[in-house]
């Protein structure tokens, strides 16, 4: 079966497809062969996904004479930790995985970040290929090569740049993602449309709902057209040397002090703090006189008619100090990604502190 659609990540020698629709699952085990000599095949999956995808991907590598190997770890962002990896890689070295092997990552963001990680330092680098598993993994995480483990000095500080061999999405596997997981995902994918592509936010307004109720064609045009916004700005600013690829921080600024100040729990998921983060940036935007309220009104009104909040109350003082020790903070300052309207996201260095503080005064005592 055919893709319903092919994205290309133009990285030179370590470019790759991303490949997304129906039924991709199914028929892995003979693409697979494509892509490596090896035949005993590890894949790194979380207990969860297991539990739903994994008997028919074993199936179709048995079928193309392939040996999977499953490694089954613990789901939740617990797992990208220092042991976690340290059992990872040894599992992987127990499955005398080559330089000329294939590591699959077989889930969400967690899995991919990990795996990712673990084959970015496995033999000084093996190919891994992404089977992204929740829409946030389809749109985001799964594509663009970063990976990385938690520390306790905080998220994400301890990885390595690995692009993939090829990110498969196979949109049927999202049928058992749970709803409150399809709604984060979403906020990243409204995301582009915000940072870059007006028609796009506009296409979202008149078909995200059927995104969210998983209409296959609305879901492979809502990846397909984020992954390849994502690859174009991967192409230009790979390793975020720049600031274009910053612009896919939009709505993480406020969003990272909403999820530091809720401890990182279950009590706001990533991408429904990126949602009201996405917000704030659009009223911190026309509060500073850049964009219009007309555009974050509408913002405003997307993200809650597909079941997103916009706003969550939480103590000036304490966000602010979260954004003071927010890792993307630098010599140049902490970055803000502002808009000067829907589609038109830029990366603001010289914002005063005293009118962040202002601002998020002003959103603690509207709650
Ligand atoms: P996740 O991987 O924890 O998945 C969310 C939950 O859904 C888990 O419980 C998982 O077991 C379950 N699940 C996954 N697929 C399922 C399916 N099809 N059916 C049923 N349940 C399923 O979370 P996530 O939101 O996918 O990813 C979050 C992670 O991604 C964070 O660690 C974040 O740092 C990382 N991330 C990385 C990048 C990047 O560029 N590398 C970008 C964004 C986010
Ligand atoms: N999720 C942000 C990035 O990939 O750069």
């Amino acid at each position: 079966m055919r893709p319903a659609e092919r994205v290309r990540v133009d990285l030179g020698a370590r470019g790759y497809d991303i490949l997304i629709g129906p039924g991709l699952m199914r028929q892995l085990g003979s693409r697979v062969l494509d892509l490596t000599p090896a035949r005993r095949l590890p894949i790194v999956t979380d207990s969860h996904v297991a539990g739903h995808h994994l008997p028919p991907l074993v199936a179709s590598f048995e079928a193309a004479g392939l040996e999977p190997a499953p490694i089954i770890l613990p789901p939740g962002e617990g797992s990208k930790d220092f042991a976690t990896l340290q059992h990872l890689v040894s599992e992987l070295l127990a499955l005398d995985v080559s330089r000329k092997g294939l590591v699959l990552a077989l889930g969400g963001g967690v899995i991919g970040d990990l795996a990712g990680f673990a084959a970015a330092i496995l033999k000084r680098g093996v190919p891994f290929l992404q089977l992204p598993t929740t829409l946030l993994a389809m749109v985001d995480s799964s594509v663009g090569g970063k990976t990385a483990i938690n520390v306790p000095a905080g998220k994400n500080l301890v990885g390595a740049f690995h692009q993939p061999a090829m990110v498969i999405a196979d949109t049927d596997v999202l049928a058992t993602l749970p709803d409150r997981e399809m709604r984060a995902g979403y906020a990243e994918v409204v995301k582009y449309g915000l940072l870059g592509d007006a028609a796009f936010f506009a296409w979202l307004e008149a078909h995200g709902a059927g995104v969210l109720a998983r209409s296959p064609p609305d879901l492979a045009r809502a990846i397909a057209t984020s992954v390849r916004a994502k690859a174009r700005i991967v192409e230009q600013d790979e390793q975020e040397t720049g600031d274009i690829r910053a612009l896919l921080n939009l709505g993480h600024t406020f969003g990272h002090a909403l999820e530091a100040e809720t401890g990182f729990s279950d009590r706001l998921l990533h991408g429904e703090a990126v949602a009201i983060g996405m917000a704030q940036a659009f009223r911190f935007s026309a509060r500073l006189g850049l964009c219009s309220t007309d555009d974050a009104r509408r913002v405003e009104a997307h993200l809650a008619a597909r079941g997103l909040a916009t706003r969550l109350p939480l103590p000036a003082e304490s966000l602010l100090r979260h954004m003071l020790h927010d890792k993307k903070r630098d010599e140049r300052g902490l970055p803000f990604i502002l808009v000067r309207g829907i589609g038109q996201a830029f990366v603001a260095r010289d914002v005063p502190l005293q009118a962040v503080r202002a601002f998020l005064e002003a959103e603690e005592r509207a709650a």
